[in-house]
């Protein structure tokens, strides 16, 4: 995880850190550290949030020099403390680097560093890569440039990583493998960062770096790009952006997840457009369109991905399966990626991600890349690594999600696999006309329809108060409502930390059963069409069992009424727009509970909102 920020150039550089890794704090928040070059080298760091390391700068003079690096750290090796934070210093304490990822062969390569003499401060695995590009530079009397290239052969793992050379002090130097890398390009100014969000209010124009590609970046002499494999100078793509700043503002809310909730409207727009222009004109997805005759020909469809995004891959093998009627697996790319998956010819494989970063994910990919299967990607941020890795795929617009909760993100993916699903179906003549539109229609509504349940954000706040104390939660739904409780009780853990089960309502007889006694909330979703009597009768056996049943119901609903503690309507549709509603309440029912317990919202502990290590 991590994020690194950058700067070299004219300006003051301590604001465009700090302001830098305040907006990569998401990548995680453990520690944060800057360094500053202003004749020399000036390290500061701090445990804790960015914040913490600002209040140690209670001297101006501190704040002087235009060239320094930035991080702030999700700790893999080592504990989240002052020593293990970045930046990390050689041992003559000229080298300075921050390092995103995990060098897996830190423990042999450190081994050979302390048989040299070197000397270790950090648990890290990245104070142990400074000092090795120190130990190259010496030996073979080299530049940094050269000397971290010599050492990042040596390295097995992950890394992003920005180094910086006292003795030389006009040239930072970035690489990377498997971690994300942006770098801004300014007039004689060039930014780092782990995504663009550092840069943007300055330049649009970026580079993103490919895996093993190195950028030797000098003041003087500009960006050499090298490709660290076969090592050769390469042409750099420079991309202009098209984000929006205002996109990375709270706008009012209080959290970022509660701004991004009452954005998901406007986010399934965008997810919609040029898309789905009207529910009478033909769906449009231009990556379907070209690649038709992969779907058309699909054995077997296979989704991969992890938490949120792998619950909407669970919902979507309901949706392929009802409307394709092409067999789908759905895996956690993490298992599937060390076992050896059977993939056949005619298998499409689709992963599925909001940060398109995710290292499961990407190493699933590369592993079914090999295996020769199609890759159709859905993620969210463009330009992303797994967005760049797939042979084609879709983005799902849904505008940046800085909260650690994914929200929007879900709710744009979801309807974006039901839009698919749709597409293709229809196309393959799967789907009844008359359903086909009764779904369409409903879905383009849906923005409008989301806003109606969001109006009814302050009754569920009000039943929020009622759970402080509760230290367990059971999540239950039915066929297309059970990758809805599953995406509940994950929301509510994350951010309350309360202990909450997701289960298929009708699993509950084997097993869950047994926890229910007047202390257990249940959030059942129970809306009013297939499964509804059975729903009933599982709330029924909680009733009798003295548990506080929370109950998503159809508008109008008279029955689960009168069984239920509380009870959310949600309006009343198709039962296939009905688990994007009923994910409406649980996110707000999540963040009212966890925010009325004074928890960390936006970024809840231990969490990081891109996990881009194993
Ligand atoms: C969502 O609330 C989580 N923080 C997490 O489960 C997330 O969905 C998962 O890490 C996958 O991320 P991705 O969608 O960026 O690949
Ligand atoms: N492995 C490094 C550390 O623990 C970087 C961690 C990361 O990128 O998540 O400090």
């Amino acid at each position: 995880m991590c994020g690194i920020v950058g700067y070299i150039g004219n300006k003051p550089v301590y604001d465009i850190l700090i302001t830098g890794l305040k907006k990569l704090e998401y990548r995680g928040y453990d520690s944060a550290g800057v360094m500053i070059y202003d004749k020399s080298l000036l390290i500061k760091k701090s445990k804790g949030k960015v914040a913490d390391l600002e209040s140690l700068f209670v001297n101006d003079q501190d704040k002087k020099g235009s060239i320094g690096m930035g991080h702030t750290r999700w700790a893999t090796h080592g504990a989240p403390n002052q020593i293990n934070s970045h930046p990390h210093v050689s041992n003559s304490g000229e080298i300075s680097l921050v390092h995103n990822g995990i060098i897996e062969n830190y423990h042999s390569l450190k081994s050979v560093l302390l048989k040299k003499g070197y000397v270790f401060k950090s648990d890290t695995d990245s104070e142990v890569l400074v000092n090795l590009i120190e130990d190259i530079k010496k030996t073979k009397k080299i530049k940094l440039g050269k000397a971290t290239y010599f050492a990042l052969k040596q390295v097995v793992g992950a890394y992003a990583i920005a180094v910086f050379d006292s003795t030389n002090p006009t040239e930072i130097i970035t690489a990377k493998l498997g971690s994300p890398l942006a770098i801004g390009v300014g007039e004689s100014e060039y930014y780092i960062g782990s995504d663009p969000s550092p840069f943007l209010e300055f330049t649009k124009r970026c580079i993103y770096l490919n895996d093993n590609e190195m950028a030797i970046i000098n003041l003087k002499k500009g960006l050499t790009l090298r490709d660290i494999k076969k090592d050769s100078i390469i042409d750099p793509f420079i991309e202009e952006l098209k984000h929006d700043i205002e996109e990375v503002e709270k706008g009012g809310y209080d959290h970022f997840m509660l701004k991004e909730i009452f954005e998901q409207p406007k986010s399934i727009k965008d997810t919609f457009r040029g898309r789905l222009l009207s529910p009478s004109l033909p769906i449009k997805i231009s990556s379907i369109e070209m690649h038709f005759d992969k779907f058309r020909s699909a054995n077997r469809i296979i989704f991969i991905s992890c938490g949120t995004s792998w619950h909407a891959s669970l919902l979507a093998e309901y949706y392929f399966e009802e409307l394709i009627r092409i067999p789908v697996k759905v895996e956690y790319a993490s298992e599937f990626r060390y076992r050896n998956p059977v993939i056949n010819k005619g298998d499409i494989v689709i992963p599925v991600s909001q940060s398109g970063e995710t290292a499961d994910t990407l190493a699933a990919i590369k592993m079914a890349k090999e295996k020769g299967a199609f890759l159709y990607g859905i993620c969210n941020v463009v330009g992303s690594t797994i967005a760049r890795e797939t042979d084609t795929g879709v983005y799902t617009h849904a505008g940046s999600e800085i909260g650690v909760a994914s929200t929007k993100a879900f709710s744009c993916q979801i309807s974006l696999l039901l839009l698919m699903a749709l597409d293709i179906g229809k196309r393959l003549g799967r789907i009844e006309e008359i359903r086909y539109q009764k779904i369409i229609k409903e879905l383009a509504a849906i923005p409008k329809t989301i806003e109606s349940v969001l109006s009814k954000s302050k009754h569920i706040e009000d039943i929020s108060e009622n759970f402080l104390e509760a230290s367990n939660f059971i999540y239950l739904g039915r066929g297309y409502h059970f990758p809805i409780a599953l995406e509940g009780a994950l929301k509510l853990k994350e951010i309350s930390y309360i202990h909450a089960e997701g289960y298929p309502a009708a699993e509950m007889k084997h097993g869950p059963i047994a926890l229910i006694d007047k202390y257990m909330p249940v959030v059942i979703i129970a809306t009013n069409k297939s499964n509804y009597h059975k729903v009933v009768s599982n709330i029924m056996e909680i009733k009798a069992r003295g548990g506080r049943i929370i109950a998503i119901v159809s508008s109008g609903d008279t029955e689960v009424k009168k069984l239920a503690e509380y009870t959310i309507e949600i309006p009343n549709c198709d039962e296939l727009i009905a688990p994007i509603l009923a994910n409406i309440p649980l996110q707000l029912l999540s963040y009212y509970i966890a925010n009325k317990k004074g928890c960390n919202i936006d970024q809840p502990r231990n969490l990081a909102k891109s996990v881009t290590v194993e």
